[in-house]
């Protein structure tokens, strides 16, 4: 799924960036542009690191 239009960045790429380190709309953005632009996608972007950390917590909750 793409989520940046702008940049044609897709879901998964955005997610290998959070998964690489990106905690923030800036720092997703300058690993690979995503909502770099318009904007109009940060709301999507925002969801997948609120999705990441969810998962952590998850993960480390036991
Ligand atoms: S759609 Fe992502 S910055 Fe425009």
């Amino acid at each position: 799924m793409l989520v940046c239009s702008c940049h044609a960045v897709f879901e998964s790429t955005v997610r290998s960036a959070i998964a690489s380190g990106a905690s923030c709309v800036d720092s997703v953005g300058a690993k690979c542009n995503a909502g770099s632009d318009c904007g109009s996608c940060i709301a999507h972007i925002e969801d997948l690191l609120e999705e990441f950390d969810r998962a952590l917590d998850r993960s480390t909750a036991a």
